[in-house]
């Protein structure tokens, strides 16, 4: 039995509150957050024991494996304290909000005994390794160019309006392309140089677009685009990849039929959109399997912190770009 405590429990702590759920011989034992209606909410959902910070959780109960869930500025201090208790942690995407958060806890985790995942949860959507596997097995040649999409008009809204906040959650590069620059490199390598152009400081931070190009060592050039700027409830993601041989084209507006969005001026969870399709297994689900799967089978997690930080150069370097209007190179 793997027993787990999740650390924050807004959007992302329920969601993988709810994957652990569904597999077998993994228990969600507790769930820490300083929010009294959070804690409320997950006794409600899961009758789980509810404590407010996570000295509480590691000193509770038996805890195998730390979820961590909470606001990206906050990812280091909790990671560390994690470590220290020699748990296994899987931490949501981005690995930090700053290069120096993100080295100190590569620092931290090497010869680390207990396993490290980070939820870049775009790797295990079936679409997006579709693609991966189509250009492995050389279905379009040599790939040439890559574009993506990936936006929707509602702000994410979080606990005391973090994601509002550029220095806590690094506006739309850090929070939502990231996704995309972590695909991308998972397609095509190491990234070389990277030129952006953001609204960051034009508009308000709930009306924030940005447009990055990345030319990857292998040549590749991809175009990648992120928008909380789009329609109402108009959340979608699009992939274009161009090859010698042939071109693959997805998007998500043509294969998720329920798009939730909650709603709503005031409310705190409101403006996070998570797509579904009732047929395909949620990728949250799959991302956890993974974790499960490294814990059990003594091996690395699909995205380990490595990886994490190695994007997370990537989409500084972009919002550094669009700050000094220069070509970065990495
Ligand atoms: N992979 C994805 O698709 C995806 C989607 C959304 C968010 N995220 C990432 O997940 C992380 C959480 O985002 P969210 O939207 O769930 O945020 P949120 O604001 O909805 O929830 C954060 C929760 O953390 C709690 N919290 C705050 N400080 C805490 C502390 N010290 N200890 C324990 N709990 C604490 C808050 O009370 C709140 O309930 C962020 O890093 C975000 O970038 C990933």
């Amino acid at each position: 039995m793997i027993r787990v405590g999740v650390v924050g429990y807004g959007t992302m702590g329920q969601v993988h509150s709810q994957a652990y759920q569904e597999i077998n011989d993994v228990e969600l034992v507790v769930v820490a957050d300083p929010d009294p209606e959070q804690r409320a909410q997950a006794q409600r959902d899961f009758g789980v024991d509810v404590v407010s910070n996570i000295e509480e959780l590691l000193q509770s109960s038996q805890v195998d494996l730390v979820d961590i869930c909470v606001p990206t500025y906050l990812h280091e201090t909790i990671l560390t304290q994690a470590v220290e208790s020699k748990k296994h942690i899987f931490l949501e995407k981005p690995l930090a909000r700053t290069l120096e958060e993100g080295e100190r806890m590569l620092k931290l985790a090497e010869g680390y005994e207990q396993k490290i995942g980070v939820g870049h949860v775009v790797r295990f959507t079936p679409a997006y390794t579709g693609i991966r596997e189509s250009l492995l097995q050389g279905e379009i040649g040599q790939a040439a160019v890559a574009r993506t999409f990936r936006g929707g008009s509602q702000f994410p809204k979080g606990w005391h309006d973090w994601y509002a906040d550029f220095d806590l959650s690094g506006g739309v590069i850090l929070d939502l392309v990231i996704h995309d620059i972590d695909y991308l490199r998972w397609l095509f390598g190491d990234v070389e140089r990277v030129y952006a152009k953001t609204t960051h400081g034009r508009t308000t931070a709930h009306l924030e677009w940005a447009m990055i190009v990345l030319r990857f060592k292998n040549g590749v050039i991809a175009h990648v685009e992120g928008s909380w700027t789009n329609y109402p409830g108009d959340f979608y993601t699009t992939v274009e990849i161009a090859g010698r041989d042939g071109l693959i084209k997805y998007d998500s507006r043509n294969v998720n039929p329920i798009i939730t969005t909650t709603l709503g001026e005031t409310g705190e969870r409101a403006g996070v959109t998570v797509p579904e399709n009732p047929a395909a297994k949620s990728p949250y689900l799959v991302e956890i399997e993974d974790m499960i799967g490294a814990i059990r089978e003594d091996r690395d997690p699909l995205v380990t912190l490595e990886d994490a930080l190695g994007t997370l150069r990537v989409a500084l370097a972009a919002e550094e770009s669009a700050r000094l209007g220069q070509v970065i190179t990495l």
